[in-house]
């Protein structure tokens, strides 16, 4: 197969590009050829990589183009926010299947455990909205393309700092805990983060597009198997590091405080979802299971992480 796969280079890409190189399709990737791969991977010198700044060929008209000029027989749309990019994109394919990311944060807070593909979603920002808005589209609303839809949670793995135990992405916290166990915690410390690792979240794309009968018009959510609290996490750390942890717990004005606005609306963002989300429906139509529990995957991010 021509595989179109757009924002390749990053994240998913890193681990989404190389496997489907080593199943035989010829890939194209679609990016502006700033960002590299995390790993290095000889499949990437026989991929067709094509520069392009997507928001300004969307503004231009002619990002539609571009992609249908590629001759994909299917497309991987890993940056798709709002339905006027999805809809560009599928005024100009024909009948091809398109695998598009979403996020579980489209479903805004979570209401029942597990979250299931099927619950209502109540987006909680634009990015949220713009994301249940692109699935409505996709989805449900037009019929150009067979298309499915891949919800990961917070994508981890080496080479990139994860969400840390304080719900930001501060390396301080990591630090603290490397020096002493120690660790500064928002409210109880009960608030939950369901990270994924990436190479999970390209497997189920990579999955949904090999699979078109059985995943088109689906969406699929692809997270650990388990969430962690901040207080397991900061304590699955410390103990990593070699201490017992020494966590305090800080009322959330006191949080917001010590960590400043920024990172304090970082940890409200992930601490009011507090996911924990299903993959049975991911297992069962694509038979797909994760290679990383949660510790593993922060653990790997962690162990990477070169200034700490
Ligand atoms: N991060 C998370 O925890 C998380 C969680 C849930 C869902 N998601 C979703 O996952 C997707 C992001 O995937 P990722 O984490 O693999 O992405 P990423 O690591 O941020 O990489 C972004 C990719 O898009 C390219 N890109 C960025 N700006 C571009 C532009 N203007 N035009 C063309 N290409 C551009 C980048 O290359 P260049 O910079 O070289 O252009 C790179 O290939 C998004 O749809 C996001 O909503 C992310």
């Amino acid at each position: 197969m021509n595989i179109t796969v757009i924002g390749g280079t990053g994240h998913i890409g890193t681990y989404l590009v190389p496997s489907l190189v080593r199943d035989g399709h010829a890939v194209t990737v679609v990016s502006r050829g700033r960002r590299t791969p995390y790993t290095q991977d000889d499949a990437w010198s026989s991929v067709t990589m094509v520069a392009c700044d997507r928001e300004q060929a969307e503004a231009d008209g002619v990002f539609g183009r571009l992609i249908s000029q590629q001759e994909p027989d299917g497309v991987i749309d890993l940056r798709v926010f709002t339905t006027q990019q999805a809809h560009q994109l599928i005024d100009s394919l024909d009948g091809q299947h398109l695998v598009a990311t979403g996020s579980i944060w489209s479903w805004g807070r979570t209401s029942v455990v597990p979250m299931t593909e099927d619950v209502q979603k109540e987006p909680l920002t634009a990015y949220d909205r713009g994301k249940a808005a692109v699935e409505d589209v996709l989805l449900r609303e037009q019929s150009r393309v067979t298309a499915s839809m891949v919800h990961p949670s917070h994508i981890s793995g080496p080479g990139w700092a994860a969400v840390n135990p304080a719900g930001y992405f501060d390396l301080d916290v990591y630090r603290s805990l490397k020096r002493d166990g120690s660790a500064r915690l928002p409210l109880d410390g009960m608030a939950l983060l369901q990270h994924v690792h990436a190479a999970d979240v390209a497997e189920v794309h990579r999955l949904a597009l090999m699979n078109p009968g059985a995943s088109a018009g689906e969406a699929f959510n692809v997270v650990a198997e388990q969430s962690i609290t901040l207080r397991a996490y900061a304590t699955l750390l410390a103990r990593h590091f070699g201490h017992e942890p020494q966590l305090t717990f800080l009322p959330w004005a006191d949080f917001v405080a010590e960590v400043g606005d920024s990172n304090a609306v970082m940890t409200h963002d992930h601490i009011t979802r507090s996911p924990h989300f299903s993959m049975e429906k991911t297992r069962r139509i694509l038979g797909f299971s994760p290679r990383y529990s949660e510790e593993e995957t922060v653990l790997s991010a962690v162990d990477a992480l070169a200034d700490l």
